[in-house]
């Protein structure tokens, strides 16, 4: 009897219109849409490994060198279950394939960057985790079905299945099959846009992204402003801003997304904090350098955006991403981790380091 085992690793995505809210918290079905950037860099990345054997006892998974639990009906042992049910459809209809899916599976899984720290940590992780498994299955499924799971697992991770510009739709059914992920345009398409990351800090949030936006849903009233009137318009305008290349409404959406998340944060009760002094002085640094830049004439140079912590994604063109590093060293010497320009995050390019 032999082993089978696969490795994959999958990178984070940091949304442009973010998804905050839940309409069905078991099966993770989102209050509205939302559109993601997916990074590709060696430093933000999850790496899994998933093996089966006849011999494992029950299924187990390492994180990051800790064994971490699998709790029944919980999270990762829906992802499992939904993927061994997904290769015995498999087998059923390849009745020479090997019979695997009845084996106990050990997943070993490892970030290169600090986890819940606001990083998206749980984008990657569970699109790897997902992503593993298909590989070491053998699953003919595409990213988009796989999403489907990958989004039981963290609503953003459904997203981390694609490079390029993504958009997670919402969909309508209770069942939740047609919210799944797909791709707006590859990372090629507008392969001059970059993203630098400010690690204002790498310590654990306060309120997990879980716990808040469910607390958001059951508070706040300007959520569902913004869920009826305000995200469908921007998933339209972001969607035609990335296909005509246009910089100023990309920016222009990301930024004004970001606040109104925070926004509906401060509307829970009791109000979340996520960004602290540091953040705020990173959006006036990134306002102040837009504001010179139209005013001579030019067009938006940079868009900021937070997600659940206070470390900033700046979004510029390759162009001007000197200036900014530059002005990020000088203005905030002490982030907790600054880039080298070299080093720089880039666009993750579809389907390029998956399935090593
Ligand atoms: C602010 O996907 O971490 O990053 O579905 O409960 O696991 P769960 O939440 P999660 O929330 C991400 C929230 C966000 C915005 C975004 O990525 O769209």
């Amino acid at each position: 009897m032999s082993t089978y085992q696969a490795t994959v690793s999958a990178p984070v995505n940091i949304a442009c219109i973010k998804y905050w809210g839940k309409r069905d918290t078991k099966l993770i079905l989102p209050t509205n849409s939302s559109l993601s950037v997916t990074l590709d860099q060696d430093h933000l990345r999850s790496t899994t490994s998933a093996r089966c054997d006849p011999g494992f006892e029950k299924d187990a998974l390492w994180l990051n060198g800790k064994e971490d639990e699998i709790k029944p009906g919980g999270r990762l042992a829906t992802c499992i279950t939904e993927m061994k049910k997904l290769r015995k459809e498999y087998e059923d209809q390849n009745p020479n394939e090997p019979k695997i899916s009845g084996y106990s599976v050990r997943i070993a899984s490892e970030n290169n960057f600090p986890t819940a720290a606001g990083l998206a940590s749980s984008a990657s992780g569970f699109a790897a985790l997902v992503y593993a498994l298909a590989t070491l299955y053998k699953l003919p499924s595409s990213p988009s079905q796989l999403s489907l799971i990958a989004r039981q697992g963290s609503g953003s991770a459904c997203r981390s299945l694609f490079g390029g510009f993504v958009a997670w739709e919402m969909g309508t059914s209770v069942t939740g099959t047609d919210s799944f992920a797909v791709q707006v345009a590859p990372a090629e398409h507008w392969s001059d846009m970059h993203a630098l990351i400010c690690v204002v800090s790498d310590a654990k949030k306060g309120t997990s992204s879980t716990s808040g936006m469910q607390r958001t849903v059951e508070t706040s009233e300007l959520l569902q402003w913004r869920i009826k009137e305000v995200v469908p318009k921007r998933m339209k305008e972001m969607q035609k801003a990335i296909l005509d290349k246009d910089f100023d409404t990309f920016a222009t959406i990301t930024m004004r997304d970001s606040n109104q998340f925070h926004a509906v944060a401060l509307d829970t009760d009791p109000p979340i904090f996520y960004m602290n002094d540091t953040s705020r002085a990173i959006v006036a640094m990134v306002t102040e350098l837009n504001r010179v830049s139209v005013e001579n004439g030019g067009g938006l140079k940079a868009a900021y955006t937070y997600d659940a912590g206070p470390n900033a994604v700046i979004y510029a063109r390759e162009k001007d991403m000197k200036e900014i590093v530059n002005m990020v060293c000088h203005y905030f010497p002490l982030l907790a981790s600054t880039q080298p320009y070299e080093d720089r995050f880039k666009l993750f390019s579809a389907g390029e380091k998956v399935g090593e």
